[in-house]
């Protein structure tokens, strides 16, 4: 679960009382195991969540799978546990490029959905909404009802007030594109992801971790982070004008660091082009760059660092001089040959 989606539903939890449980990650997968998620469920479970384009892979949850296994579940136990989803990417794009997938009201235990129509819905950013199978699903006392406008009007929002330009930004763009739009959009979107990915895998140096089905991303880790690491990929992209956010994975994951493009329908695949050009001109820097020169704080002021193969320990301070140093031979290069 992306952090910042976390605490939402942490602030969610704490106002609601109720406890978030999270299933923990099995080794080597990045998504919730459905398994796992379903041994967790018990009578005081509300509901389970999947998210359909985890933010950190763009992976899709099988939900599916989830919503099969609990099934059987309730049926054993005579409990009602229903499903919500998660669709804050997947939502504008399971239903164009894998209309088969099923992960929504087709399947009876999902009850709710939400979609941010500022991600693949193509608008502006400050709108998402969530939809619910029925009526009777969302329940009353959980809305408001207004009259001082004139009329009757239900809301059920965590903001009250709010501009409704999104709302017909996100209309128009549902007219003026329709199914067709979206789709060749969509697709166009995964087009280029590929060429990313496929020119990432092609300088040899990356691990792919985001999957070909699921949102157009591509999320990629060095298959050798003990010299330079992704935080430094993503430092020295912003002098290229690129701003590719690197990150630790979540609980039980946390060892691996990825860097994450996320396609967007403006990305062209002249960008994408450029984009590689531009990591591998990243690439060939560091690799100019002295071994370890991000050498991991232990906590002490002692640091390990490489010496022609041999491990020696440097004070916090050495490391730091080193780095300075190594960072000023390159910008003097860099000058020397006029390239600045
Ligand atoms: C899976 C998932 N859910 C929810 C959100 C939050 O959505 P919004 O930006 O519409 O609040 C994100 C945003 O990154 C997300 O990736």
């Amino acid at each position: 679960m992306s952090p910042n989606f976390l605490v939402c539903w942490e602030k969610f939890a704490r106002y609601f009382e109720v406890e978030l449980k999270e299933v923990k990650l099995t080794e080597g997968y990045y998504v919730m195991d459905p398994v796992k998620a379903v041994e967790m469920v018990d009578e005081n479970t509300i509901c389970v969540a999947a998210i359909l384009g985890s933010t950190l892979n763009g992976e899709f949850e099988d939900v599916k799978l989830l919503n099969d296994l609990l099934v059987e579940k309730n049926k054993q136990t005579g409990w009602d546990t229903p499903i919500h989803v998660d669709a804050a990417s997947g939502g504008f794009i399971a239903p164009f490029l894998y209309p088969e997938l099923e992960w929504d009201f087709r399947l009876p235990l999902v009850k709710s959905i939400n979609v941010s129509g500022h991600k693949y819905g193509l608008v502006y950013a400050g709108i998402g909404w969530c939809i619910w199978r029925s009526k009777e699903d969302l329940p009353d006392e959980l809305i408001f009802h207004i009259n001082y406008l004139g009329a009757d009007q239900p809301t059920f929002t965590l903001n009250f007030s709010k501009g409704s330009s999104q709302v017909i930004a996100q209309y128009y763009q549902l007219i003026r594109l329709g199914f067709e739009g979206y789709k060749n959009v969509m697709e166009n979107c995964r087009e280029n992801a590929m060429v990313l990915k496929e020119g990432l895998e092609k300088t040899g140096r990356f691990n792919i971790v985001s999957k070909d089905k699921g949102v157009p991303l591509v999320a990629f880790s060095l298959k050798d982070s003990s010299i330079h690491t992704e935080f430094e990929i993503s430092d020295i992209l912003r002098r290229f004008g690129w701003i590719v956010p690197a990150y630790t994975m979540p609980p039980d994951a946390q060892h691996i660091t990825v860097l994450r493009v996320v396609i967007r329908e403006d990305f062209s695949r002249t960008l994408a082009e450029r984009l590689i050009n531009d990591i591998k001109k990243v690439l060939h820097e560091l690799d100019t760059l002295p071994s370890r020169v991000t050498a991991k704080l232990t906590g002490s002021e002692e640091m390990t660092s490489e010496n022609n193969g041999k491990t020696v320990k440097k004070t916090t301070i050495e490391v730091q001089r080193e780095i300075t140093a190594a960072w000023k031979k390159i910008l003097l290069d860099k000058k020397t040959n006029g390239v600045c």
